[in-house]
């Protein structure tokens, strides 16, 4: 596609590099330093470039260039004007140079490939490369909650940004299925359980599992006070509760193979497992790859054993073996305890490569919360020293915690929220609202949409934020119908498509405008001129979203475009527009707007809806 910038970029690279030359200066000027940016005023024009970085190599200020810049360029145009593949109107304003497009050959430029081209917004900036994105990654000892959910749309969306800009994807997750967490609620099962099971309590299983979490934490906590009145510190008190050293003694049966010990930990974690992977159908979140930790957690041992070996990690005197990241401005760091258990670094070390041995990968991204940071600087500084030409590729996208206003999300003590139960929440109040509209009768299947208004309102919101940031999420905000929201954007898609419904009723044929007519200047209103340009940017919004692995890019975009297109309906009649001809010019226009808001829509999987 013709994109404008691009060429623009191009042309005054070019020209820029001839006024050297002209000079007598050594030196050219590549499209990648030209900055493209957006004028402050409408009236400035609609590209401004700034001409400050040049002036170190012409050894003149930034105002002479543009001058000069704006001489070169009307010089060009009087030898070959017609057809430039950057024209328009341009003017030195102090050290900018401005561009004002001509909006008719700029709006069939913009709108045939945004209609027609299926590499529309598919800017090709990773073709080539394999990236393995690794997300949700849960423990099995309960159900997933809020924070599972931004991790699992950041994950999901960012894994289609990727796929977007041309990259093979693999998406992967880490099930954390062993461990002294797990055996907690393996134990109070044990001992209370009575033979329940999900299905004859009628709760979804893997809730089902964390009930028994929830409870060994209350016993724990009771046998803990009760250390706590005989004079133990809390820390002392904790550890020295009998459960506490129960668990211990489950998680060696465990380790040990012992056969009861396997058989009521198989059965727990298919609970939790099933469970969680119907909250990933529910949610549009999928994986090509499950890695469990029970079959990969020993792995990494013999890679630290072969490190030590060649000399790049150390014994301490306890006979554990370290390494020392000091030099990296990181710590001493434990990587094989001396009685040889497993930790969760070593682990890591193995796993990762253990999947570039399954799918190599160039790049590997680790969807994980802030708090592990620490944790991914040392376990990619340890893969470097081990020598593997992908460690320079590792990337940990953390984000921040989730909170709700009624407080901060606990998990200990049971108080977290589910995300199944946030979900079902955001259902029911949005089925309340689709009732309260009278909207019933017009949707096929309410609890369906309300079901989609719900992921709508929860994916959103948690996208539109930056992803380090902690957060706030309020239930009530993000199901809100207009404001920078999930279901605003639904709300637009399905106005749109009612509309274009209408309109092929309305014209017997489907009535078409040949893109040149559109040079005639059809769609040069200054909504429609403000539409179309940010139509144009879409795949820039794209890679650029992919760049900086945050979603939030893709949100912001999609804002501006439904706002855009909110002034154009409201400026324009598209089907009692003055003519025909203009009234298909802006139903095509309609079109191109519905076809990358649905597309952008799906990248950061909030679902489109035909009808609202
Ligand atoms: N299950 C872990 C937790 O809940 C996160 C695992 C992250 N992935 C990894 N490869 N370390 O904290």
């Amino acid at each position: 596609m013709r994109n404008f910038r691009d060429s623009w970029k191009i042309r005054i690279a070019r020209t820029l590099t001839v006024m050297l030359k002209n000079a007598g200066i050594d030196g050219t000027v590549d499209p990648s330093q030209v900055i493209a940016e957006l004028p402050p005023k409408p009236e400035y024009g609609d590209l401004g470039f700034p001409m400050f970085g040049f002036a170190k190599l012409f050894r003149k200020g930034p105002s002479w260039i543009a001058l000069a810049l704006t001489s070169a360029l009307t010089e060009e145009d009087t030898h070959s004007p017609a057809d430039r593949e950057a024209s328009g109107v341009f003017a030195a304003e102090g050290p900018y140079l401005n561009v004002h497009l001509d909006r008719g050959t700029a709006a069939a430029a913009i709108l045939g490939p945004a209609l027609e081209d299926p590499s529309f917004g598919r800017p090709g900036t990773l073709a080539g490369s394999r990236i393995m994105v690794e997300f949700s990654s849960p423990n099995t000892n309960k159900p997933l909650h809020l924070g599972h959910l931004r991790n699992d749309a950041l994950g999901e969306s960012i894994s289609r940004i990727l796929a977007a800009c041309g990259a093979e994807v693999r998406k992967v997750c880490i099930i954390n299925d062993r461990g002294i967490h797990i055996c907690k609620s393996m134990l109070a099962y044990q001992e209370h359980g009575q033979g329940k099971t999900p299905e004859s309590e009628g709760v979804k299983s893997d809730h089902f599992v964390g009930s028994w979490y929830v409870r060994f934490s209350r016993d724990l906590k009771a046998e803990a006070e009760a250390l706590k009145a005989q004079g133990l510190g809390a820390k002392e008190a904790e550890a020295e509760a009998p459960l506490q050293k129960r668990a211990q003694q489950m998680l060696r049966l465990w380790e040990a193979g012992d056969p009861e010990t396997a058989a009521l930990w198989k059965k727990m974690n298919a609970w939790t497992v099933e469970g969680m992977k119907e909250t990933y159908r529910r949610t549009g979140i999928s994986f090509d790859q499950y890695y469990f930790e029970s079959q990969t957690y020993l792995l990494g041992k013999e890679e630290i054993l072969k490190g030590l070996d060649r000399g790049l990690f150390y014994k301490a005197d306890d006979g554990a073996v370290m390494v020392d990241l000091t030099a990296e401005k990181l710590d001493k760091k434990v990587l094989l305890r001396s009685d040889g258990t497993s930790i969760y670094i070593t682990q890591d070390i193995g796993l990762a490569i253990n999947r570039n041995r399954d799918w190599p990968f160039d790049r590997l991204v680790y969807v994980v919360g802030s708090e592990q940071q620490y944790h991914f600087q040392v376990l990619f500084a340890i893969l470097k020293k081990l020598g593997f030409e992908w460690a320079g590729n590792l990337y940990h996208l953390s984000y921040g915690m989730v909170n709700l206003p009624e407080g901060r999300m606990k998990s200990r003590e049971g108080t977290v929220v589910d995300a199944d139960d946030l979900i079902d929440r955001l259902r029911d109040d949005a089925l309340a609202e689709i009732r309260e509209k009278e909207r019933e009768d017009a949707i096929d299947d309410p609890k369906e949409a309300a079901e989609n208004v719900a992921l709508g309102a929860l994916h959103y919101y948690l996208l539109q934020a930056n992803p380090q940031k902690d957060m706030l999420f309020d239930p009530r905000e993000s199901l809100s119908f207009n404001g920078n929201t999930g279901p605003y954007l639904q709300y637009m898609g399905a106005r749109i498509s009612s509309m274009l419904r209408k309109a092929a009723e309305a014209l017997a044929a489907e009535t078409t405008v040949p893109y040149e007519a559109l040079t005639k200047g059809l769609l040069s209103g200054d909504a429609e001129w403000e539409l179309l340009k940010t139509l144009a940017v879409y795949p820039e919004a794209v890679a650029d979203a992919a760049a900086r692995m945050d979603p939030s890019v893709l949100a912001a975009y999609l804002y501006e475009l439904s706002k855009a297109f909110s002034r154009f309906y409201h400026d324009c009649p598209i089907l009692n527009a003055p003519d025909a001809e203009l009234s298909a010019a802006r139903l095509a226009l309609s079109r191109g707007v519905l076809r990358v808001l649905k597309d952008a829509m799906n990248l950061i999987c909030v679902p489109f809806l035909e009808i609202m």
